[in-house]
């Protein structure tokens, strides 16, 4: 099949495109209004960008509680920084109640049982039961165009200050995804888990066989 986003023209009973690109990794993101009210919402638009400086990018897009932009850009517009928990299995349900669409003053933490832990250079806090957190800077948000122009679709810039990683989550010094086991989204209502890993060792030129590539200056 082929289709066009633009005509939304796929003919199927949902939009496909979530489907497509997966799995996305989820970004739990911890902020602060400017009047101090703690703010915990999960993106799976969220992804790292670069590492020198590690740098991220999450993309609160749509609707708030309010009827305006989500808490989540509000904040981090007000404050310049944010919190990006890791989405563990174990941690499933909790980051399914923080999506809740709920008013700017509820704190989604408290909602979800949470439990907030001091970060060290940014303000918001962390969620203490999360293996891993990134404490963010905001860089810039860019905003690119929408079908709906009363809502650009929002992509966040923020350089990555701080890294808390539990102790038992690091084996022979290796952070040890398999302990963690991060979820990550599909399309639908469906999440996927990390559980299977496998290695695989950029090859040497040496070892590929295509002959024209070889001898070739940076080939
Ligand atoms: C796993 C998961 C991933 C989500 N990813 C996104 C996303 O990338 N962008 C987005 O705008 N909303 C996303 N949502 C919905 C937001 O979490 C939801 O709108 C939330 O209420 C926003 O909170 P805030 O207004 O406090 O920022 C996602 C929800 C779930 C459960």
């Amino acid at each position: 099949m082929f289709y066009e986003p633009a005509k939304n023209d796929h003919g199927l009973p949902h939009n496909p495109f979530p489907s497509l690109i997966v799995p996305r990794p989820i970004g739990w993101i911890t902020t602060l209004s400017k009047d101090g009210k703690v703010n915990l919402a999960p993106f799976s638009l969220f992804n790292g960008v670069g590492y020198t400086p590690p740098t991220v990018v999450v993309c609160p897009n749509g609707k708030g509680a309010g009827g305006g932009q989500k808490d989540t850009v509000i904040n981090i517009r007000d404050t310049g920084e944010f919190v990006a928990n890791m989405a563990t299995w174990e941690l499933r349900e909790q980051v399914s109640k923080t999506a809740a669409t709920v008013p700017p003053d509820v704190n989604e933490m408290e909602v979800a049982g949470l439990t907030p832990a001091p970060c060290r250079l940014v303000k918001p806090p962390r969620v203490a039961e999360s293996p891993v957190t990134l404490e963010c800077k905001h860089i810039q948000t860019v905003e690119l165009p929408s079908y709906d122009p009363a809502f650009p679709l929002n992509a966040i810039f923020g350089e990555v200050v701080g890294v808390h990683i539990k102790d038992e989550v690091i084996t022979d010094g290796r952070v040890d995804i398999a302990k963690i086991r991060p979820i990550a989204r599909l399309g639908y209502m469906d999440y996927t888990v990390v559980d299977t890993i496998f290695e695989m060792a950029i090859p040497a030129l040496e070892a590929l066989t295509a002959p024209d590539i070889r001898g070739r200056p940076g080939g």
